[in-house]
């Protein structure tokens, strides 16, 4: 039967470099984000091609997308197919055809909206959504070869519009989930996304290192995981012989603060106070900056900007070293803070960035193929 999925690309609201480290998330997903149709084809074998520009199709067979045999754009396409099989999936034969609006390495979650896409298309809509997650994450960790944490695919596939979800990676691959009510527009605010145009790929080393730096600070202090300290224990464990080296205390701070961040988060939308919220926003990125040492130049001036334009709060989103930043600001203030980030790159003769609004949007859906149109 023929099918055809639409996956959203998502915006991570705060709870950075937490996933993998057992800790809180809390993500929304946005209108942007791949639409992926799938055929039948009779002769046992698979193809996937896509509208993106240089985005070469590829075919084989399901043995071709196994981990080491397949890379560029098609691995996170063909590598999604092979995960299901993995997985006791069964997939038939098909020919997948993507088109997505969500940038690559912007930081928008452009590989988890494909990989999602797929996945529903594949098995249109009947598989339920924590084997698609699982699924999705094999094929990025293991035939992409990008050793990210849950949070993207989590995102991507059970996000609820007008919603964030609270993710709790607490028990690693089985995270809690819960929804959360997001809706700055009934509060006159935009939350918008401001592309910077800088590029990164968490394949590449930087992504990987401070996982490692992660690990190694769990190890030292005997916390497994590093997410689930408070403060008060960090500082408690960080002496005497278990003592950290300055970058493992800057790592490790970082994640149980922001742990903490996101818990008073959820406490400040359940108060509509969006000033602190905004605050906590900016705290989170000043961490990302300072202690774990994830953000770049045009993020810096991004938020600096979006701040001296009147935003109550911004932040890098996603795995950082380029990307988004989003801001969180009263409506009528917006277009000044746009030409207001647009001035402050274009001085420096960067790239001119990109704005977007990023409304809560549903999570990954069937919208063709079945009688049950989730
Ligand atoms: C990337 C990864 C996620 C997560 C974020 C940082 O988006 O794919 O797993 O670690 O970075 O929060």
């Amino acid at each position: 039967m023929e099918s055809t999925a639409r996956a959203p690309g998502r915006v991570n609201l705060i709870g950075e470099h937490t996933d993998y480290n057992g800790g809180l998330c809390l993500p929304i997903a946005i209108p942007a984000g791949t639409t992926a149709h799938a055929r039948p084809r009779p002769d046992g074998r698979y193809r996937v091609s896509s509208t993106m520009p240089g985005a070469e199709p590829w075919e084989g067979s399901l043995d071709d997308a196994a981990p080491g045999r397949i890379d560029g754009w098609a691995a996170y396409a063909a590598g999604t197919l092979w995960a299901l099989r993995e997985l006791d999936v069964a997939v038939p034969a098909l020919e997948i055809a993507v088109d997505a609006d969500v940038p690559p390495g912007s930081g928008l979650s452009s590989s988890a909206s494909l990989e999602a896409a797929v996945a529903v298309a594949a098995t249109v809509g009947r598989v339920p959504l924590d084997v698609l997650v699982s699924a999705c994450r094999l094929a990025e960790n293991d035939v992409v070869g990008a050793p990210t944490g849950g949070l993207d695919q989590t995102a991507v596939l059970h996000a609820r519009v007008g919603h964030a979800l609270l993710v709790d990676f607490a028990n690693g691959d089985e995270p809690a989930i819960s929804e959360v009510a997001f809706d700055p527009a009934d509060a006159g605010l935009d939350l918008v996304v401001i592309d910077t145009r800088v590029r990164h790929a968490h394949a590449d080393g930087g992504y990987g290192d401070r996982r490692a730096e992660c690990e190694r600070a769990a190890h030292i202090l005997q916390a497994r995981p590093l997410g689930a300290l408070t403060t008060g224990e960090l500082a408690s464990r960080d002496t005497g012989a278990q003592h950290l080296d300055g970058v493992a205390r800057r790592r490790a701070r970082h994640v149980v603060r922001e742990v903490e961040r996101v818990r008073d988060a959820v406490d400040t939308l359940a108060h509509h106070d969006w000033a602190a919220f905004g605050l906590l926003m900016t705290a989170s990125h000043h961490s990302l900056r300072d202690d774990f040492e994830v953000s770049c130049d045009e993020l810096d001036v991004a938020v600096d900007a979006a701040l001296a334009a009147g935003a109550l709060g911004a932040r890098m989103t996603g795995g950082g070293f380029g990307g988004c930043a989003i801001a969180l600001v009263p409506r009528d203030h917006t277009p000044r803070l746009r030409r207001a980030i647009s001035g402050a790159f274009a001085a420096r003769t960067w790239q001119r960035p990109d704005f977007r609004r990023g409304s809560p949007a549903a999570g990954a859906r069937l919208i063709s193929g079945d009688d049950q149109v989730r």
